[in-house]
């Protein structure tokens, strides 16, 4: 029989969010008549906007014609989506980037977690707590040492670079699931960690388009020393309601390195490319020209008036809270809002009582790490109608305890 990764054997049996769908499916069985309201998984309401829906229109068209048609694109992504990625969210900032530093690709998730394919087991990870899944589960996979990060109250969700030394830190701002942000400041310390202890960033910008605050950068590469320091991951999912229809981009400087076991440096860029030209076949032609026009004028004034939208529910989530006398955290710069459940009770007991008692899905803290424990986390990203709904549930069952 064939030998396994007996590394699976210290995850938890099943993803946080599959867990989350069965308890769901399990009650929405037993108790039919219940309207359950999501705001459990980040996923997005809105559609894709008119200006993309056009654009992957128009390139369905040239797939239907032999003289337009296309087949194997770069894997990297095409030019006209690089040039749109390089001007919109990094030179508006003023970041240059090469072409070939930026790899399209069909997910931060999928790019979070590849990307340890180009490190060896030996690197020291560290990993803020309560965090993503992905990040601890992948590297529980390969086999890496991995060291917490508590983000807790005390430090506001934004830990601080340690006194011990890590190979690898991932990051997360904004912030996945406390909805906290690393101000330029605190981002500032971690380059200077990183550069201290030779140490590279894992920088996931996922939710960016959702910072308003003008003390928080869009980009680690906004900090001085950082692309000899950090890979930077972002994704159309939240930016543009691509959760269903999968683009993302990597970026990675050509002048950051990695040394072998002997000493001798290489490309992080080279070996990243190496790697996604070997597994990936790239993103398809008429998601990248969807994505693409995201960044075109209308593109880009839709976007917002979705993302405000989003905004708006955020508002109405914390003011409900407000109101109820919950401790909340998250919400301004971010579609998470971070909960802190009544009377000590634990995350799945919260859990199950939003369940049962509202008919309401959220996610409970614990499952993004020991620290999440007593916590509770609810997206923004539903309706305004079913948000409001689930405020009001929430108001007239919580009012009255
Ligand atoms: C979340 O709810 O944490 C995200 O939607 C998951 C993801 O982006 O993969």
């Amino acid at each position: 029989m064939v030998l396994i990764n007996e590394n699976y054997n210290k995850l938890e049996e099943t993803y946080l969010f599959t867990r989350i769908a069965k308890k769901r499916a399990a009650y929405a069985e037993a108790h039919p008549e219940a309207e359950i309201i999501s705001m459990g998984i980040g996923d997005v309401t809105l559609p894709l906007c008119p200006a993309v829906i056009t654009a992957m229109q128009q390139a369905v068209q040239e797939m239907a014609d032999a003289a337009t048609f296309r087949g194997y694109g770069p894997e990297q992504g095409y030019t006209f989506l690089k040039d749109a990625i390089r001007e919109y969210d990094y030179r508006a900032y003023g970041i240059e980037l090469a072409d070939d530093e930026i790899f399209v690709s069909d997910g931060s998730k999928s790019d979070t977690g590849n990307i340890g394919d180009i490190f060896s087991v030996a690197n020291v990870v560290a990993i803020p707590d309560p965090v993503y899944p992905v990040y601890i589960d992948t590297n529980t996979m390969a086999g890496r040492e991995i060291k917490l990060l508590p983000a807790n109250e005390a430090n506001g969700f934004c830990p601080q670079p340690p006194e011990w030394h890590a190979d690898i830190v991932y990051l997360c701002s904004p912030n996945n699931p406390t909805g906290s942000v690393l101000s330029r400041a605190a981002l500032e310390e971690w380059v200077a960690y990183a550069r201290r202890e030779g140490a590279l960033i894992l920088f996931d910008a996922a939710y960016k388009a959702f910072i308003t605050d003008p003390d928080v950068p869009h980009s680690i590469y906004e900090i001085p020393g950082a692309m000899e320091c950090a890979i930077e991951f972002s994704s159309f999912s939240k930016t543009a309601g691509f959760t269903g229809t999968r683009c993302a981009f990597t970026v990675v400087p050509k002048v950051l390195k990695g040394r072998d076991s002997e000493g001798r440096e290489f490309s992080l860029n080279a070996m990243w490319n190496r790697r996604h030209i070997t597994k990936f076949n790239g993103v398809p032609y008429i998601v990248q020209k969807g994505a693409a026009a995201v960044y075109t004028d209308e593109g880009r004034q839709q976007i917002a008036e979705a993302l405000d939208y989003y905004r708006a529910n955020a508002r109405l989530i914390k003011q409900t809270f407000d109101e109820l006398g919950f401790t909340s955290f998250g919400g301004d710069n971010s579609p998470y809002i971070w909960l802190k459940a009544p009377n000590n009770m634990t995350s799945w007991e919260f859990f199950d009582l939003m369940l049962e008692e509202l008919n309401i899905i959220g996610t409970p803290g614990v499952g993004f790490g020991n620290q999440g424990e007593g916590y509770f986390r609810l997206t923004a990203f539903g309706s305004h109608e079913n948000t409001a709904i689930a405020m009001q549930r929430m108001r007239e069952y919580f009012s009255t305890k």
